[in-house]
């Protein structure tokens, strides 16, 4: 079986963030102004139980879910991630179970997490250079532990892709360098255009460097790139291929916006569903997890939520209230 929204999509992913703490302070995220010292962060009772996340994969299962990403802040922040992995794992054999992280404790902990049953890594970079990657993350890490992070995932036999957020005036410079490092590893790597997701990041349209331009700066350096055809019309990267084969994506939501086949529910460490990444409110069910709600009622409560759905907040970008408080993307993950 499977539901729809008001616009006929189905609910086919469920992206849970597992904790809104992260190691980094990257400078469009969490800026530490913002969230520093005497941020508040959820408290322990607040945030679900693995079980009661499990409860809610559970829910969705028979109503077509196909894929669970991990997300945070940094989900690595929380313990015993590989307990949580393997209860998710033994209710589905074949769903897609992804993590996405900064890398920095991936090292640590990537042979556990594929023990358990993770498919796959995607890995969140940056920059190569040493010292811009410390003044974007506002860390003293390296991109040489993000990568010596991947290649253990790697070895484990963890999938691993990676993805880059482009800011003007900030990274542009890093894009052949990654394209390099992934290349020469054989990762696929995405670049996202910076979004105006959350409060903090002081967004505004200059700050873009559009898909195209991205590409055009790729094809100035390593001659022309060919599409890729698409795998799912949900996916949100577009795929192109170098010629020597390695692929590079394009997550290009603000020149070119993908809600059309949006299946993406995301379910925040408090136990709140949002329907878009835009939301400036979810839906509570932690209220009747804590109540022993059974997997049915919950599915009962999501569905009622999902059929009601009709987000489509990259569309429609400019003609929205400019004065909106949308939700902290280290707060639903990304
Ligand atoms: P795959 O399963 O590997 O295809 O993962 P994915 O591409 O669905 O997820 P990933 O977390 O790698 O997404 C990459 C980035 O795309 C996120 O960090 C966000 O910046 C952006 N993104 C993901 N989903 C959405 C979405 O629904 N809307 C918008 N506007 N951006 C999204
Ligand atoms: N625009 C685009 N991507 C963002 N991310 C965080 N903030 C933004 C933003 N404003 C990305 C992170 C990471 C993923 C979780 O979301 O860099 O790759
Ligand atoms: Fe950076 Fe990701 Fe942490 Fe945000 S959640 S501060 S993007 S590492
Ligand atoms: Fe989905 Fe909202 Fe992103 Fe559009 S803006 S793709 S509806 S999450």
């Amino acid at each position: 079986m499977s539901i729809e929204d008001s616009l006929g999509r189905p609910l086919r992913d469920l992206r849970i963030s597992i904790t809104d703490r992260c190691n980094f302070r990257c400078t469009y995220c969490m800026p530490r102004e913002n969230f520093g010292p005497d941020h508040t962060f959820l408290a322990k009772q607040e945030i679900l139980s693995y079980e009661e996340m499990t409860t809610v994969v559970q829910s969705l299962l028979p109503l077509g879910l196909k894929k669970v990403r991990i997300t945070g802040g940094e989900p690595l922040m929380r313990k015993d991630l590989g307990i949580f992995i393997a209860m998710l794992r033994s209710l589905d054999a074949e769903i897609d179970i992804a993590l996405t992280t900064n890398g920095v404790l991936l090292k640590k902990h990537a042979r556990q997490l594929f023990d358990s049953g993770l498919n796959r890594v995607t890995v969140s970079i940056d920059a190569m250079d040493v010292e811009m990657f410390q003044s974007i993350t506002d860390s003293k890490n390296t991109p040489g532990e993000v990568f010596a992070g991947i290649e253990t995932a790697q070895q484990c036999g963890l999938r691993v892709k990676v993805n880059c957020v482009v800011k003007k005036g900030l990274n542009e410079e890093q894009i052949v360098p990654l394209v390099d490092a992934c290349s020469s590893r054989n990762i696929p790597i995405r670049f996202i255009e910076f979004m105006d997701v959350g409060t903090t990041n002081n967004w505004n349209l200059e700050s873009v460097v559009s898909g195209e331009e991205m590409r055009q700066r790729i094809s100035n350096h390593y001659g022309p790139l060919r599409r890729n055809t698409a795998k799912h019309p949900s996916d949100v990267a577009r795929m192109w291929s170098l010629k020597n084969g390695t692929e590079v994506g394009f997550i290009e939501s603000v020149s070119s916006p993908f809600c059309g086949d949006c299946s993406r529910a995301r379910l925040s460490a408090h136990g709140s569903m949002y329907t878009c990444l835009f939301s400036e409110k979810g839906f509570d069910i932690r209220g009747i997890l804590r109540f022993g709600a059974s997997s049915q009622e919950v599915a009962e409560l999501i569905q009622n939520i999902w059929t009601k759905r009709d987000d489509r907040y990259s569309e429609i970008r400019g003609q929205v209230n400019t004065e909106r408080q949308p939700v902290e993307m280290s707060f639903i993950g990304g």
